[in-house]
């Protein structure tokens, strides 16, 4: 695990029509987006995406590190402007942001913020043929347009490439915008664990087959 990746900078999309091979229709995502590995400058970004603490921060510097390495078994991936200028108030838009959370407008640039400006943020691991969904998370002014799938299909695919056979998340039972993205890219809940969560919120146990795909 000592291989760098090689930078392939804000280019590296990925594969055409990423997502697990047997998925559903992978998402088209959003005009002026593009996914690339995640490098360990990016922790406070995805820390901010995902509304770290400290110590989780920390954490997720030793994962990025990790996540650097070609054969690694962790997958960092981020979302960011193509261009380096997203605004959610773009008028083409009849896909609004979702949510009560959700401010109805917004606007980052990332000329002016600078890696900051990072839109979406996923991780996941490997192990053994299991592919885990660990975190998925997209700026809360330009959630709705599609990120969040491009990087959830992006993410699948680098797990399977990295010998994932079926994926795996937990997710709580009132998280219905991240229920709708799981679903839509072909999970399904197939069990629940009870008190998962510090708060002592249950998780859904929500899987993704391959064999399952095809019938
Ligand atoms: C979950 C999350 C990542 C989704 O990102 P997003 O960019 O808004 O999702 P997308 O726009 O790609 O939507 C993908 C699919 O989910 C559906 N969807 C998204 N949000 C929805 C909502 N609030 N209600 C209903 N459906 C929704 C979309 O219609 C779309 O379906 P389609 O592909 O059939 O058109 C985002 O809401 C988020 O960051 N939430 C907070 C962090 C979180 O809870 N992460 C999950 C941890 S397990």
């Amino acid at each position: 695990m000592t291989t760098e990746r090689p930078d392939t900078g804000p280019e590296d999309t990925g594969p055409e029509g990423a997502g697990p091979e047997g998925a559903g229709p992978p998402h088209p995502g959003p005009p002026g987006v593009v996914v690339r590995t995640a490098r360990p400058g990016d922790a406070p970004a995805i820390a901010r995406l995902e509304g770290l603490s400290a110590s989780t921060r920390r954490a997720l510097d030793r994962d990025l590190r990790r996540a650097a390495a070609v054969d690694a078994d962790l997958v960092a991936l981020i979302a960011e402007p193509a261009n380096g200028h997203l605004d959610a108030r773009a008028a083409d838009d009849d896909r609004a942001p979702r949510g009560a959370e959700t401010p109805a407008t917004g606007h980052l640039d990332a000329r002016v913020a600078g890696p900051a400006a990072a839109v979406g943020a996923a991780l996941g691991q490997v192990l053994v043929d299991e592919g885990h969904v660990l975190d998925l998370a997209v700026e809360p002014a330009l959630r709705g347009r599609g990120i969040g799938r491009l990087l959830l299909d992006r993410l699948l695919a680098e797990l399977t490439q990295r010998g994932a056979r079926a994926h795996t998340l937990e997710v709580r039972p009132g998280n219905l915008a991240a229920l709708a993205v799981y679903r839509a890219a072909g999970f399904a809940v197939e069990g629940r664990r009870p008190r998962y969560y510090p708060d002592g919120d249950d998780a859904l146990l929500l899987w993704w087959r391959e064999q399952e795909r095809r019938v």
